[in-house]
């Protein structure tokens, strides 16, 4: 089964706890995906049309800067990725995050939190941003799951 990293983005902590957890349950590395430029609450509010957050969303091609250098991802064969649904989808600082690494012929398998949205077409819009050989598995949402059913999907996605 090789090596695994538990990566993830979070503006506003929901998905950091989460991440914490999966982590755990696999007994693995963490990284956090930080922003070159924190996101603020005004960046982050939806309603807003001309918000950063609204604008970047609206922009598929937006890559929002990470902070310090792009993660070692060579060393792991399954990555678990994590971020708070935006707009539907992941935001687009995960498309960064995709495209700043080698991710040829690992397995990525996504997990987010939100208020209530699903995956939808979130692994569409994250498939251009890494080889063929990639392998994408939709994952879960991890809003409101117990420990044990956490643990429980953590552990089926390892085996
Ligand atoms: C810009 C923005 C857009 C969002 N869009 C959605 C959405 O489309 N559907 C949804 O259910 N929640 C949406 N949310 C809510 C977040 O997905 C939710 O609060 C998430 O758990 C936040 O995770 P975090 O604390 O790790 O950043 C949005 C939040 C923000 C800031």
């Amino acid at each position: 089964m090789g090596k695994v990293l538990v990566a993830y983005f979070s503006a506003t902590g929901t998905t950091k706890k989460v991440a914490e957890k999966v982590a755990k349950a696999a007994g693995e590395d963490l990284y956090e995906i930080r922003p070159a430029v924190p996101y603020t609450k005004a960046d982050l509010n939806w309603m807003d049309r001309s918000s950063r957050s609204s604008i970047e969303m609206k922009d598929k091609n937006s890559r929002p800067a990470m902070a310090g250098p792009a993660a070692d991802v060579s060393p792991y064969d399954t990555i678990f990725l994590g971020f708070p649904i935006w707009w539907y989808v992941a935001p687009t600082i995960i498309n960064t995050f995709l495209e700043s690494a080698d991710f040829s012929g690992k397995k990525i398998v996504f997990f987010a939190t939100s208020g209530s949205s699903g995956m939808g077409n979130t692994l569409a819009g994250l498939k251009g941003s890494v080889s063929p050989t990639t392998v994408l598995v939709e994952g879960k949402m991890l809003t409101r799951v117990s420990g044990k059913e956490l643990e429980n999907w953590v552990r089926g996605m390892l085996n």
